[in-house]
């Protein structure tokens, strides 16, 4: 139920992809808004606020997610998908924990390069690691920019391959994800009656 099985997944990891599903394009969001709002907005501190506590949050769940992976059985790619669909749907996972990892850490690095620590909803300080870098805030904001575009595009694609899966090709890619167990096994043929 918990964890994993060859052909299945369990609640810790559907929990955990479709909280980043939701939780990524809502941060992009916050963050293209964000970085526009007036001195005088009423959220011109809030919204930075929130952008990085929850982008701290996603780091540790994503660290999370990859322990938890490690750990438990991987679900083997449905039988129907070809060999390029399986190493690419492989290529593209193991891209979307990379992104997910550089964009929360760049993310951290514009933060602290003053020094200051990122309080978490009030819970607790993560503290400035890494400071004072040749015109860090800058250069971690652009790569910043740069592969949170590359994470939610790459998304947007891996969210339309899983839709075709679904409609087009009729496999149990998406359902799988969506919690629904494993497909009865086909029934054994009878014996005909001599
Ligand atoms: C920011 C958004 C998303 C991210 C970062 C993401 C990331 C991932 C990752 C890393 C996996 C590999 C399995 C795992 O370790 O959990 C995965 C699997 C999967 N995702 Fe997403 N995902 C996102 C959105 C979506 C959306 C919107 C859909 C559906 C429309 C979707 C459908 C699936 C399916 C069906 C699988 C299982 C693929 C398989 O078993 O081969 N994902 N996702």
């Amino acid at each position: 139920m918990w964890r994993d099985t060859e052909d299945s997944y369990g609640l810790v990891s559907l929990s955990l992809h479709w909280l980043t599903a939701l939780v990524v394009p809502a941060l992009f969001a916050l963050g293209l808004w964000m970085v526009g709002l007036d001195y005088y907005h009423a959220w011109y501190r809030r919204a930075p606020d929130i952008h990085k506590s929850i982008g701290i949050l996603l780091f540790l769940t994503v660290l999370f997610r990859v322990l938890w992976r490690g750990l438990s059985l991987t679900p083997w790619p449905e039988s129907s998908l070809s060999g390029f669909e399986q190493i690419a749907s492989r290529i593209t996972h193991i891209t979307l924990y990379l992104l997910l990892f550089a964009v929360t850490s760049s993310g951290y690095l514009i933060s602290t390069a003053d020094g200051r620590s990122i309080g978490v909803f009030g819970l607790f300080q993560v503290p400035a690691a890494v400071t004072g870098l040749p015109n860090q805030a800058d250069l971690a904001g652009q790569v910043h920019l740069i592969l949170a575009i590359t994470l939610v595009s790459l998304a947007g694609v891996h969210a339309i391959a899983a839709l075709k899966h679904h409609f087009v090709d009729r496999d149990r890619t998406l359902l799988r994800m969506l919690g629904r167990g494993p497909s009865q096994p086909p029934p054994t043929p009878r014996r005909r009656p001599t």
